[in-house]
């Protein structure tokens, strides 16, 4: 007998951040969607792409076996910062639209009409959503991505539901996973007729939960800290200084240049 589909959308952590390309020009235009390479380098603050390595099990189906059900886990998409770390972001970006010399170099583009990318402090630790964007033409919402992903889903595994057609779709009280969770399930189309089930991830929740982080007494944010103190922050330095250089009297710390990363102009 075929089991339900059960899925969970969940877990607290971010996966990516917004970004979007102001519209200006037409070389604007011929940019967009180009700099997928920049991505690995962005220590994770980037659009989702599928890891260049080797990951995980394979999901063909072993000789001899019979897929009869499929759990998945996913996480949300694409968002803007949150709030944390758009104090930083602020923050450079007040020295930068502060700059009253003509932008030399590296931040030349800034004199060609840069948009800031997060026009309203309401955007921050949301989704990115086609109607939230600045630009219609960003191809890295993540509703587009949650959207793709439900196809995806249905192209490999729509034959097995085709008898379970009611089933529910568990998220977390966590606004974007929520949101990630229904451009998931309206993506499946109005053959299922699913039930958005959440889950919250107060620490009130212990082991019900999908996130369990704050729910979870061992849980330790910084255990691997200082594994992350042995690599040298040099890098960073050298771009506050090599864009001070560039535009004198900018003076970009080595804290702005680490926001810089969190998703001020990958452009
Ligand atoms: C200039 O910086 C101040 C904070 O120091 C900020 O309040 C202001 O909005 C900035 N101006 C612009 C145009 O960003
Ligand atoms: C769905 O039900 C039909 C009729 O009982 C059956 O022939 C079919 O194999 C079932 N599909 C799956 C994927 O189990
Ligand atoms: C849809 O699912 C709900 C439970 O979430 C159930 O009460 C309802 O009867 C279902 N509707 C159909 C048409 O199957
Ligand atoms: C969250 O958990 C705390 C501590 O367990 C509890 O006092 C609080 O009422 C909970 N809040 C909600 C919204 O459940
Ligand atoms: C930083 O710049 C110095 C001086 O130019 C150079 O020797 C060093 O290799 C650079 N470090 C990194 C991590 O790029
Ligand atoms: C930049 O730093 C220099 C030296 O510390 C200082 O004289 C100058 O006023 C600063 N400029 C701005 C715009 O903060």
């Amino acid at each position: 007998m075929v089991k339900p589909v059960i899925f969970a959308i969940c877990l607290g952590v971010l996966l990516s951040k917004a970004l979007s390309i102001p519209l200006r020009s037409f070389a604007d235009i011929e940019l967009i969607g180009s700099q997928k390479s920049l991505f690995p380098f962005l220590g994770g603050s980037a659009p989702y792409f599928s890891f260049p390595a080797n990951y995980g099990i394979p999901t063909d189906i072993p000789e001899g076996c019979r897929l009869t059900q499929v759990q998945m886990i996913g996480r949300h998409g694409e968002r803007y910062p949150t709030r944390s770390e758009a104090k930083d972001i602020f923050e450079v970006w007040y020295k930068i639209s502060n700059y009253t010399g003509k932008y030399e170099g590296s931040l030349s583009f800034l004199n060609n009409g840069y948009e800031f990318f997060i026009p309203d402090e309401s955007l921050l630790e949301m989704e990115t959503t086609l109607q939230n964007s600045i630009d219609v033409l960003n191809p890295y919402t993540e509703e587009m991505n949650a959207k793709r992903h439900a196809r995806e889903f249905l192209a490999k595994y729509g034959k097995l539901m085709e008898n379970c057609t009611n089933f529910p779709i568990f998220t977390t009280n966590s606004k974007r996973i929520y949101d990630t969770a229904q451009y998931f399930a309206e993506a499946l189309g109005d053959g299922f007729n699913i039930s958005l089930q959440t889950l919250s991830e107060n620490s009130s929740s212990g082991a019900n939960t999908l996130a369990a982080k704050s729910s979870c007494p061992n849980w330790n944010s910084n255990a691997n800290n200082d594994i992350l103190m042995s690599y040298s922050r040099d890098y960073l330095e050298n771009i506050s200084d090599r864009l001070n250089d560039e535009n004198k009297g900018l003076n970009l710390s080595r804290k702005d240049a680490a926001a810089l990363f969190l998703g001020v102009p990958s452009s």
